[in-house]
């Protein structure tokens, strides 16, 4: 088992995103479960080949991908950025799945910077995820767009 596969059958990955699903149950905006977590991976890792940026590994993009929102639940309790609560609680979990502590850095540094944009010094990783996030929404259709602080009308763009 590739080590991606090994942290998504994780205990706690699978029951931090259990309490997610749990939180987000009534949400109307967007929402942060598994599904989320595969299209920023896979949005994330064909924009760095896109760029010829091959320099980080597959494993660590969709790592990064599948961890960057985990820690969304404690953001909804107790209002700590989720970003930062995430890297703090993807590190034990790539620990655990014998992740370098070298890839564990670049991980965890992408995870932080999930949430800025362009222009502010972003890792190559934290520019894909920041990118496929947005990317990763069907704005287009979304029916609380009038609501949704992110929505601008550029999120309509499918390419760019
Ligand atoms: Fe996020
Ligand atoms: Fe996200």
């Amino acid at each position: 088992m590739t080590r991606v596969n090994q942290l998504l059958e994780h205990e706690d990955y699978i029951s931090y995103m259990d309490k997610i699903d749990k939180l987000e149950k009534e949400r109307r905006f967007c929402k942060h479960g598994f599904e989320h977590g595969l299209n920023v991976a896979r949005i994330a890792y064909a924009y760095l080949l896109e760029k010829r940026e091959l320099l980080l590994r597959k494993e660590s993009v969709y790592a990064a991908a599948f961890l960057h929102d985990i820690g969304r639940w404690v953001e909804y309790e107790t209002g700590e950025d989720h970003a930062e609560v995430s890297a703090r609680l993807a590190l034990p979990l790539l620990e655990a799945c014998q992740f370098s502590s070298e890839d564990i850095q670049i991980i965890l540094t992408g995870i932080r910077e999930h949430r800025r944009h362009n222009g502010d010094n972003l890792t190559l990783l934290g520019e894909a995820l920041a990118l496929a996030d947005d990317w990763a929404r069907d704005c287009r259709h979304c029916s609380v767009q009038a609501l949704c602080y992110k929505y601008n009308q550029a999120m309509n763009q499918v390419m760019y």
